[in-house]
C-alpha cells in the first residue's frame, strides 16, 4: 500500500482523542472493547458495578497511555445512571461513543415457570439500561461539530432463538435490543448520531466457560450448530467495535452486524 492509502485507513480507523463510555467495560467483552477502543487512541469511561474489575481494566487501558476513568453505578437505577452521567460531564465535557454492553444471561429456564422477579431482572439489565444510559448520555453526544456512535450488544439470540439453554428471558431481551438499536436510529438520525447493533454468538469468556465445563454434553451440541465449530475469542470483535466507533462507518445507522461463526445461517 502506498503512504497515501496507509495514511488514509490509518485516519479513518483512528479514534485518537475521542471520549468514550463502555458499560460493563470491567471483564468479558466489555474489557476487549475498552482495551481495543483504547488502542485505537480513544479515552475511556468503564462503568459497572465492581470497581476492583474496572480499576484492573483502566489500569491496562493506562498503560496504552490513554486515560481512563471509573464509575460505579446499578445500570437499571435511573439515579445512578445520571449520576454517572454528570460525573462523565465533569470529566470529559462530551461523550463521542457509548458501548452498551453491561447485560446478564445467566438466567435461564422455561418462560412458562420463570418467576416475574427474574424476568424483569433481565428486562432491566439487557433493555432498560440500554434505554436509561441512552437518554442520559445523548445529550453529552449532541454537538453540531461533532458526530456520535451509540453501539448497542444484542446476540445471535436477538436474531434466532436458542434451542438448548431454555434462554427466553435472554432471547426476548436481545431481540428487544434490536428494535430500541433501530428506534434510535431513526430518533437520533438527525443530530448526525449513528446507533447500530452487534450481535455476537458464542464467545470465550468467564460464564461461558464455567457453564461449558459443567456441561459438556451440551457443548458439543452447540458447537455442532456452529458452521465454524468454534467459539468466538474476545478480541475477534475488537475489529468491528473500532469500524462501528470511527468515521469507517459513518454511512451505516440502524444496522445489526453479526458475528457468529455462522450460527445462524443454519
Ligand atoms: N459472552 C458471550 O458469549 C456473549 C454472546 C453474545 C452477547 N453477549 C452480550 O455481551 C455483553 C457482555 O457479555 P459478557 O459475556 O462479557 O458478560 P459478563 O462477563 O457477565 O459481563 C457483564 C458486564 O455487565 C456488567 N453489569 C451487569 N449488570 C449490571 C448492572 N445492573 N449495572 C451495571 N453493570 C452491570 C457487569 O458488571 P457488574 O456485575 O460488576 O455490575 C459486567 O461488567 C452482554 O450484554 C451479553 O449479553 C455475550
Amino acid at each position: 500500500m502506498d503512504n497515501i492509502s496507509s495514511r488514509y485507513f490509518n485516519d479513518t480507523f483512528s479514534l485518537a482523542g475521542k471520549k468514550v463510555l463502555v458499560t460493563g467495560g470491567g471483564r468479558g467483552l466489555g474489557m476487549a472493547f475498552s482495551i481495543s477502543l483504547a488502542q485505537a487512541g480513544a479515552d475511556i469511561v468503564l462503568v459497572s458495578r465492581t470497581s476492583t474489575e474496572l480499576e484492573e481494566t483502566a489500569e491496562k487501558i493506562r498503560g496504552f497511555g490513554r486515560k481512563a476513568f471509573v464509575v460505579t453505578a446499578d445500570l437499571t437505577k435511573e439515579n445512578d445512571v445520571k449520576e454517572m452521567a454528570d460525573a462523565i460531564n465533569n470529566v470529559f465535557g462530551h461523550v463521542d461513543i457509548l458501548i452498551n454492553n453491561a447485560g446478564i444471561g445467566s438466567i435461564v429456564g422455561s418462560i412458562a415457570e420463570m418467576s416475574l422477579s427474574d424476568w424483569q431482572l433481565v428486562m432491566d439489565t439487557n433493555v432498560t439500561s440500554i434505554f436509561l444510559c441512552s437518554k442520559a448520555i445523548i445529550p453529552l453526544m449532541k454537538n453540531k461539530e461533532r458526530k456520535g456512535k451509540i453501539i448497542n450488544i444484542s446476540s445471535m439470540y436477538g436474531l434466532v432463538v436458542n434451542r438448548y439453554l431454555e434462554g427466553g428471558a435472554y432471547c426476548t431481551s436481545k431481540f428487544a435490543v434490536i428494535g430500541l438499536t433501530k428506534a434510535l436510529a431513526s430518533d437520533l438520525a438527525p443530530y448526525n448520531i449513528t446507533v447500530n447493533a452487534i450481535a455476537p454468538g458464542f464467545c470465550r469468556t468467564k460464564p461461558n466457560e464455567n457453564f461449558f465445563h459443567s456441561h459438556p454434553e451440551l457443548y458439543e451440541k452447540l458447537i455442532d450448530m456452529i458452521p465454524l465449530q468454534r467459539i468466538c475469542e474476545p478480541k475477534e470483535l475488537s475489529g468491528l467495535a473500532v469500524y462501528l466507533s470511527s468515521e469507517a462507518s459513518d454511512f451505516m445507522t440502524g444496522s445489526v452486524l453479526v458475528i457468529d461463526g455462522g450460527y445462524t445461517i443454519w
